[in-house]
């Protein structure tokens, strides 16, 4: 079946069955591999991307669930207003180390400032607590939404 979806704003079209995955679509049909795929059981975070500027998980949407929804996947999000900052405070921090979770933790921290310009430390916990890195930077994916949330502020 043939959807056309928007996705870092340019529409797409795809032939799909209904209940695919929007993470297949991404990386196995557009060949967006910057989306990872880990557990496919939304226990991970490693495939998170927006729909409409909040954060989701790929591996468990239906590419038959999104319908007009605009989707915003790593590839793009520098390009976003607090992406921006999300990557420059990531870069400054040094956050990743193996990298694999990063672009899941940086679209997580992008909707959290999306919906919060200057969380607290409980509500940073809550929106990343989905997020599991294996390598346990969670410290620096701390300060660096810390430092993003501030440039963020000071830019308005
Ligand atoms: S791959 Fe989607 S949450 Fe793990
Ligand atoms: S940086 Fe290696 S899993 Fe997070």
């Amino acid at each position: 079946m043939a959807f056309t979806i928007e996705i870092n704003g340019t529409k797409r079209s795809v032939d799909v069955d209904g209940d695919t995955p929007l993470l297949w679509v991404l990386r196995d049909v557009l060949g967006m591999t910057g989306t990872k795929f880990g557990c496919g059981m939304a226990l991970c975070g490693a495939c998170t991307v927006h729909l409409d500027g909040s954060a989701v998980r790929s591996c468990i949407t239906s590419i038959d669930s999104i319908g007009e929804s605009r989707i915003t996947t790593i590839e793009a999000i520098a390009a976003t207003p607090s992406g921006e900052h999300i990557q420059k405070a990531w870069l400054d921090h040094q956050v990743p180390q193996c990298g694999y979770c990063q672009s899941g933790q940086i679209m997580s921290a992008a909707a959290l400032l999306n919906e919060k310009s200057k969380p607290s430390d409980a509500e940073i916990d809550d929106a990343m607590s989905g997020n599991i890195c294996r390598c346990g930077t969670y410290v620096r994916i701390r300060n660096a939404i810390k430092a993003a949330s501030q440039a963020q502020g000071k830019r308005g």
